[in-house]
């Protein structure tokens, strides 16, 4: 069966471009197709400035809402990664395959330290090797397919190979994963600058729909949506960048198609509501089903620490003996 491992970073609450890009497909088709597993990344969001509490208190939100969303764990592994030592010990090997010649060529390397630059803020070294840690997490479990939003593409590519270069040089130990991608919406864009994603560590959340906002914030944020100057709603993502956005979103809700939709509009105002209208909808099962698991951290706690004894018997031998593999010796 093809195993598929896929993460989510607790840096912040999570949004729509979350949902659409990731989490909605592991739920809906993933948990049932094939052997997965659901990550909260949290060492992934110690590598730019953070607060401990926020961080722990956006972990179990993220579990939460993962669960809301409809992940199973009957059907499917949902586990925070700090519970699974696997993860840093292959970490550490996969840094003796990398170079650092590849690791400053990752275009979020380059965006998130020039960011910590600009802000004053030390760049940490574990976001130059934050991707290695990813590679990790991915090729700790032997993982098929690695199911994500378009930003990740290059990350999932390093993966690659990293994979076939230890391969290579010490012995077939680990699978060689490929990225896949929803057939829309793989990069929602930020409703006030359509040209940057949505992204849920951004300062200004005018521009983002976060899961939990309140259905007359998500229509306020739609219908205040940045669009273009043009008149007619057409679909295209190079010119008309707000309602090429947003047309995405609607088709994502509704399994369409943009470009067809587009056609049905004659008016930006009547592609807002209706595309509010639908976000709305989409989001309201997930939010009534937090509000109950926020209610019950105790059966968040109770799933997440079987699926991390689940998730450390998979990981373990895969490491062990990746361990072998590069010469060290093992404990007598
Ligand atoms: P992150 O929030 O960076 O931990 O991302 C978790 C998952 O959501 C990854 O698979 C991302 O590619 C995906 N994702 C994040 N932001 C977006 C977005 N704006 N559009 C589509 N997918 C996204
Ligand atoms: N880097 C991913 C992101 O920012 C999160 C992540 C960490 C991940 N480890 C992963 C995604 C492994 C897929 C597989 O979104």
């Amino acid at each position: 069966m093809t195993r598929v491992f896929s993460g989510i970073k607790p840096t912040g609450h999570l949004t729509l471009g979350n949902y659409l890009g990731a989490v909605r497909r592991w739920a809906e088709v993933e948990q049932y197709e094939t052997e997965a597993l659901f990550c909260v990344v949290d060492l992934h969001a110690l590598t730019v400035e953070h607060d401990p509490a926020r961080v722990r208190r956006l972990s179990r939100q993220a579990a939460s809402l993962l669960l809301a969303a409809g992940l199973d764990p009957a059907l499917c592994t949902v586990f925070v990664q700090s519970h699974v030592d696997e993860h840093t010990r292959l970490s550490y090997l996969l840094e003796c395959t990398a170079t650092d010649g590849e690791l400053r060529r990752m275009i979020q390397y380059k965006e998130k330290s020039a960011r910590a630059r600009v802000s004053g803020d030390g760049v940490r070294f574990s976001l130059l090797s934050y991707p290695v840690l990813m590679a990790a997490d991915i090729l700790a479990y032997r993982a098929d397919e690695v199911p994500v939003g378009d930003d990740q593409t290059q990350h999932v590519e390093l993966t690659r190979d990293l994979a076939v270069r230890f391969n290579q040089r010490y012995g077939h130990t680990f699978t060689v994963p490929k990225a896949t991608r929803p057939p829309v919406a793989a990069r929602v864009m930020d409703l006030q600058d359509p040209l940057s994603k949505m992204g849920k560590s951004h300062e200004a959340g005018a521009g983002i729909v976060y899961l939990l906002d309140d259905a007359d914030v998500v229509r306020k944020k739609i219908m205040r949506a940045v669009t273009d100057s043009g008149r007619e709603v057409a679909y295209d993502r190079e010119d008309r960048p707000g309602v090429a956005n947003l047309l995405e979103i609607l088709a994502a809700c509704e399994n369409g198609d943009p470009g067809e939709l587009a056609g049905a509009y004659e008016s930006y105002g009547a592609l807002k509501k209706d595309t509010a209208e639908a976000v709305v909808e989409l989001l309201r099962p997930l939010r009534k089903r937090h509000a109950a698991l926020a209610a019950d951290p105790g059966y968040v706690d109770g799933v997440l620490r079987e699926g991390a004894e689940r998730a450390r018997g998979m990981a373990r031998p895969v490491v062990d003996s990746a361990y072998r593999a590069m010469g060290l010796l093992p404990v007598g």
